[in-house]
């Protein structure tokens, strides 16, 4: 079922979530269902729990040859709950992000270049993977929502944050999680 996305400004966006300890439990199955109707319905590049009101540590999120993001990295569709992320280097790399609970605006934001994640998959099996890059940013992006951070929260140069007709002038947006 496509459920309603809150938009920052909803409290529920600002809290902690927490882990999931039943994996093969029908409320998970649906809340995973959910998520995934949620998100194609909106060509979103991910998607994470609290987004519709679940306080649960759980996200997903994959870009295949989009329509909206033609040219864009493909990343696996992934299932990933009880998420961790080690960082593999110091070093930020700033890119653009959009969050479906931030409509009509893109801002440069900076994170981990290269990140190793684990977590566990929808039945709850342990899974680790080392990225970079695009794949990189989705994840810290998702994980991020599941600890109340929007992206706006980590911006530093708030020249390049605006509404997407202002900042992209008839041109292809970045994808949006
Ligand atoms: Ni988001």
């Amino acid at each position: 079922m496509i459920r309603e996305v809150l938009r920052m400004g909803d409290p529920r966006l600002w809290e902690k979530s927490s882990p999931v300890g039943r994996f093969d439990s029908q409320e998970l199955n649906e809340l995973i269902r959910d998520m995934r109707d949620t998100m194609a319905h909106l060509n979103g590049a991910g998607l994470a729990a609290p987004q519709i009101g679940v306080g649960l540590r759980v996200v997903i999120f994959g870009v295949q040859s989009n329509p909206r993001y033609p040219g864009i990295e493909e990343v696996p569709d992934t299932v990933l709950i009880n998420p961790d992320i080690q960082p593999l280097a110091d070093e930020l790399e700033e890119g653009w992000e959009g969050c479906l609970s931030v409509p009509g605006m893109r801002g440069w934001v900076p994170r981990f270049r290269k990140i190793t994640y684990s977590g566990q998959d929808e039945r709850g099996q342990h899974f680790e993977r080392t990225v970079e890059g695009f794949h990189a940013r989705v994840v810290q992006h998702e994980v991020d929502h599941l600890d109340g951070v929007l992206y706006p929260m980590r911006i530093r140069d708030f020249t390049r944050f605006g509404f997407n007709e202002a900042l992209f002038p008839g041109q292809e947006l970045p994808p949006e999680d």
